[in-house]
């Protein structure tokens, strides 16, 4: 059985609480954040901006960070994010598939590079990909905004991809965005997710009740 790690996502926090709530996040046993930078180009909205992240990852510590580049210009906030967060994560529609080759083979050894996936993008798009990268985050829900719901079809993605991953062999991280509750996190677990993101579900009142909850 694969170790399940939970992701919260900052996104509907005010700014003023985000620093202590990621405090109240790493008593209660969490070891992953999951940081969604918007640009209000790629995606509509803005969210917290690179220097607030760097800011929260310098004054916390002992956890792994990935940022949601919901950016238009993904290599402009990968360069000032090199050294602060683990993983960088792309959107696969947001920049040519040249250019995502090339952020890829410029920056794999400095970052670990994410692909993310919107709803109707597909497995096979990011397939040759695959072997030079060390996350995919399937999105859930459109991204832009949190507390959406979970589109259905999301189960089979995770599960074909998870199934490429044990096939090839690809150390691969899948984590799964956006509409994940304690009544659904079970069954994206199952299908193959490695790390989930949640949103609103915890930002509100975190609790370890809620977190064993999205565990069992
Ligand atoms: C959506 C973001 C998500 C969002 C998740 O664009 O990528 O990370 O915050 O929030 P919930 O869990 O509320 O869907
Ligand atoms: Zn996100």
């Amino acid at each position: 059985m694969k170790k399940k790690i939970i992701s919260p996502s900052l996104l509907n926090v005010k700014k003023s609480n985000r620093l202590k709530l990621t405090r109240v996040f790493l008593n209660l046993g969490i070891k992953w954040f999951h940081f969604d930078f918007m640009d209000g180009k790629f995606v509509e909205n803005t969210a917290i901006s690179i220097s607030e992240i760097k800011n929260i990852v310098k004054k916390t510590k002992n956890f792994v960070s990935d940022v949601h580049l919901m950016s238009s210009c993904p290599e402009k906030q990968i360069k000032e994010l090199i050294g602060y967060v683990d993983y960088v994560t792309i959107h696969f529609e947001s920049i040519n598939y040249n250019e995502i080759k090339s952020i890829i083979a410029k920056y794999s050894q400095k970052i670990k590079i994410g692909i993310a996936i919107k709803p109707e993008t597909t497995i096979e798009k990011i397939y040759n990909l695959l072997p030079d990268i060390s996350l995919v985050l399937v999105m859930a829900v459109e991204p832009g905004k949190g507390g959406q719901t979970f589109i259905e079809k999301t189960y089979e993605k995770i599960n074909n991809l998870s199934w490429i991953i044990k096939e090839k062999n690809y150390s691969i991280i899948i984590q799964v965005d956006g509409g994940i509750k304690d009544f659904n996190s079970n069954k994206v677990f199952a299908s193959g997710a490695d790390v989930i993101v949640v949103g609103t579900f915890l930002a509100k009142k975190p609790t370890k009740l809620k977190i064993q909850r999205l565990l069992k």
